[in-house]
């Protein structure tokens, strides 16, 4: 009902606009022709909706349906004016304005909206065929170049074809007999119908691959994370994340014997479908001093010691505050971050200020949606000297108002990894300014590892 009416209107929009548009056209014609006139698709809309949209809308990935020509774009005219206006297309949930600026943001920019908006009001004008950019080549070539390790699970998993999204984890032995530094990571969905993300991370306590041995079929049913705590993080893929080799001289560390793990995101389309997604690893080819390593706000400790057991989202509260804050204990640069909730979540903001006061938002997430959870990667590191707190402010709604709520009638919330369950944390990937490992394997991973062992082993 809601749609209906914010179409019609959009409609009446439309003619009250070009009404007024007559009336002056007689006067100023020649000027908006010497202007370029009204935006015509293969001129003005086709380059915005090669780069905004068709990395999900074409054939073969995971959006609804196809957006390669002008009678497919024409058609949804109307729907994709209302989309953009809404800012809920191209998928990106965080502040446009507020913190970052983030590498490869899905954003139109105003004008863009405006063009595409304009092209709509004038009933989606085609334009002169001559006017169309190249098609675009989604080769599905690796992005970097070939990896120097691929892993993929070696049975396919089978998924139904109705019913709720799934979430597994894929146990992968990396094979590796030593430790490698890693400079790029990079994924290739085996069937993007319905892997809608990918998230990467290795386990060298033994965890993941008993859970998968416990559970028949590839890979075990894990919904907010990994089902084990991880040693570390690989990043992760959703349509159209672009691979970034690290900064120079970072790395990732992955230790000799670990396993590497894949969290996949899938979503049924209606037919029964078979999927083996692939991670690329690409080792480092010159010395690394740095380890790109992880922080969480809250931290470890709290979630362990605290939250599990106090944590509680009230039925019925539309609007639950949560906070939590961590300070920098060396000096750092903020590399990227993640932020994680389940589907109660609305907001989530993150700020850090610094020793002298000085106050930056790092990101605010306006409109919470499970279903795009990203990493997000600054474009230039951020410079976070010792003593920097991170505040984060998130709210959940668990009234019977969010149509993402799992419960119906809604029941009080706690902390824990089921899709009935909720988190909030902020992920952080920092170096320390400090750190020069001269190639040498991280000390620091060591105590990740034993830490991560006595986690599993009391889990
Ligand atoms: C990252 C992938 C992705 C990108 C990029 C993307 N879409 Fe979508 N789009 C989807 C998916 C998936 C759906 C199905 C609904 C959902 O899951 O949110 C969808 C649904 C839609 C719908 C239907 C919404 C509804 O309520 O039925 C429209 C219209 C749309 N997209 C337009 C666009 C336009 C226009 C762009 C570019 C400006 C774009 N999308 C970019 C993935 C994407």
């Amino acid at each position: 009902m809601i749609r209906s009416a914010r179409l019609i209107f959009a409609a009446t929009a439309f003619f009250v606009v070009s009404a007024a548009q007559g009336v002056v056209s007689a006067t100023e014609g020649v000027v908006s022709a010497a202007q370029g006139g009204e935006p015509t698709y293969h001129r003005d809309v086709e380059p915005l909706i090669q780069k905004h949209c068709q990395d999900c809308h074409r054939p073969g990935q995971v959006a609804p349906f196809s957006l390669l020509t002008y009678e497919q774009a024409r058609k949804r005219g109307s729907d994709i004016a209302e989309i953009i206006e809404r800012r809920a297309m191209p998928p990106w949930p965080i502040s446009t304005t507020v913190g970052g600026p983030f590498r490869d943001a899905r954003v139109l920019a105003e004008n863009e909206i405006e063009t595409i908006q304009k092209w709509v009001e004038a009933d989606c004008p085609e334009g002169d065929a001559k006017d169309a950019p190249a098609a675009r080549d989604f080769a599905s070539t690796w992005t970097l170049g070939e990896p120097d390790l691929i892993l993929t699970p070696s049975v396919p998993f089978e998924l139904g074809a109705e019913g709720n999204d799934e979430f597994l984890v894929f146990v992968v032995p990396s094979g590796l007999v030593e430790g490698k530094w890693i400079t790029a990571i990079d994924y290739r969905p085996g069937n993007p119908k319905i892997v809608h993300h990918i998230l990467g991370a290795f386990d060298i306590s033994g965890a993941a691959r008993k859970k998968d041995e416990a559970e028949p079929g590839p890979g075990f049913r894990s919904f907010g994370g990994f089902g084990v705590l991880p040693a570390g993080t690989l990043g992760g893929w959703a349509p159209g994340k672009i691979a970034h080799v690290m900064p120079d001289g970072v790395g990732k560390y992955i230790p000799a014997g670990a396993d590497i793990l894949l969290q996949i995101h899938y979503h049924k389309n209606g037919k029964k479908e078979k999927d083996a997604s692939s991670i690329g690893l690409y080792f480092s080819k010159k010395p690394i001093d740095k380890l790109l390593r992880g922080a969480l706000v809250p931290t470890g400790l709290e979630i362990r010691n605290e939250l599990r057991h106090k944590f509680r989202i009230p039925k019925i509260d539309a609007h639950h505050e949560f906070r939590a804050n961590w300070t920098a204990t060396y000096d750092a640069h903020l590399i990227g971050l993640t932020p994680h909730m389940h589907w109660l979540g609305k907001d989530f903001t993150l700020v850090a200020t610094k020793p002298d006061g000085s106050k930056r938002t790092l990101i605010q997430v306006d409109r919470w949606n499970f279903n795009w959870q990203g990493s997000y990667e600054f474009i230039e590191p951020v410079a976070i000297p010792r003593g920097t707190r991170f505040d984060l402010v998130a709210h959940f709604d668990n009234s019977a108002d969010n149509p993402a709520n799992p419960h119906s009638p809604p029941v009080d919330v706690t902390w824990g990894e089921q899709t009935t369950d909720e988190m909030c944390i902020g992920f952080l990937q920092l170096t320390s300014d400090a750190e020069r490992l001269g190639d040498k394997p991280p000390p620091m991973l060591q105590g990740l590892i034993m830490r991560a062992r006595d986690r599993n082993r009391n889990r």
